[in-house]
C-alpha cells in the first residue's frame, strides 16, 4: 500500500509525463508546420514514448492499491525559433525530469518505501538514455550550422525513429540509433563547410 506522501508525488509525476508527452506532441505538429517530417516523426515517437511512462505510473498507483488523481495539463510552447532551439528544450526537458525522477526515489529511501524505489529503477536509467539522445541531436545540429544538407540527412534518419513497447524499447533503440547516428556522421561532415571531410577546405 502506498503511503499518501509517496501516492501524491507519484501521481504529480503521472501528470509530468503527461505533459512530456503534450511538450513532444506540439513539437511534432510544428515539425509538421515546417516540412520537417523526420523531425515530426521523432516527436512523435517521442509523445507516445512518454504516455507509455505515464501509464507506467497510472498501472503502479493501481498495483499499489492507490488511487489514480488526474490533474490539469499545462498548455505547452507550440513554436521554436528552429529545429535546434526545439532539440535544445527537448535536451533541457529530460534533465528537469530526471531531477524530478531522482526526487521521488530521495523520497522512496526517505520513506522506507522499496517496492517504490526499485520501480523508479527503470525510469533512473530510462533518463540517461533520454538525455543522452536529445544531446547526441543537439550535437548533430550545432555540427551541421545552417547546411541544409545536413539538415536533410538529420531529417531522414530521424525519420526511422520508431515506436517500441517500453521494455523492448530501450536496447534496441540504443543500438537503432547509435547505428544510424555513427553511419550518418561522416556523410554530414562532408557535407559541413570545413567538415573534417570536406576535401577542399582540408586542401587549402
Ligand atoms: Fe518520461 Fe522523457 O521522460
Amino acid at each position: 500500500m502506498l503511503k499518501v506522501k509517496m501516492k501524491k508525488a507519484i501521481n504529480k509525476q503521472l501528470n509530468a509525463e503527461l505533459y512530456s508527452s503534450y511538450l513532444y506532441l506540439s513539437m511534432s505538429a510544428y515539425f509538421e508546420s515546417v516540412n520537417l517530417k523526420g523531425f515530426a516523426n521523432w516527436m512523435n515517437v517521442q509523445a507516445q514514448e512518454e504516455l507509455s511512462h505515464a501509464m507506467k505510473f497510472y498501472n503502479f498507483i493501481l498495483e499499489r492499491g492507490g488511487k489514480v488523481i488526474l490533474s490539469n495539463i499545462d498548455p505547452p510552447q507550440t513554436e521554436w525559433n528552429s529545429p535546434l532551439a526545439a532539440f535544445e528544450h527537448v535536451y533541457k526537458h529530460e534533465q528537469k525530469v530526471t531531477s524530478l525522477i531522482n526526487s521521488l526515489v530521495d523520497l522512496s529511501i526517505s520513506e522506507g518505501d522499496h517496492a517504490t524505489n526499485s520501480f523508479l529503477r527503470w525510469f533512473v536509467t530510462e533518463q540517461v538514455e533520454e538525455e543522452a539522445s536529445a544531446d547526441e541531436v543537439v550535437e548533430k545540429l550545432k555540427l551541421s550550422g545552417k547546411s541544409a544538407g545536413g539538415l536533410f540527412m538529420i531529417d531522414r534518419e530521424l525519420a526511422q525513429r520508431v515506436f517500441a513497447p517500453p521494455t523492448a524499447q530501450t536496447q534496441v533503440e540504443v543500438n537503432k540509433t547509435s547505428g544510424i547516428w555513427q553511419q550518418e556522421l561522416s556523410g554530414i561532415m562532408n557535407i559541413i563547410p570545413g567538415g573534417k571531410n570536406d576535401k577542399e577546405t582540408t586542401n587549402l
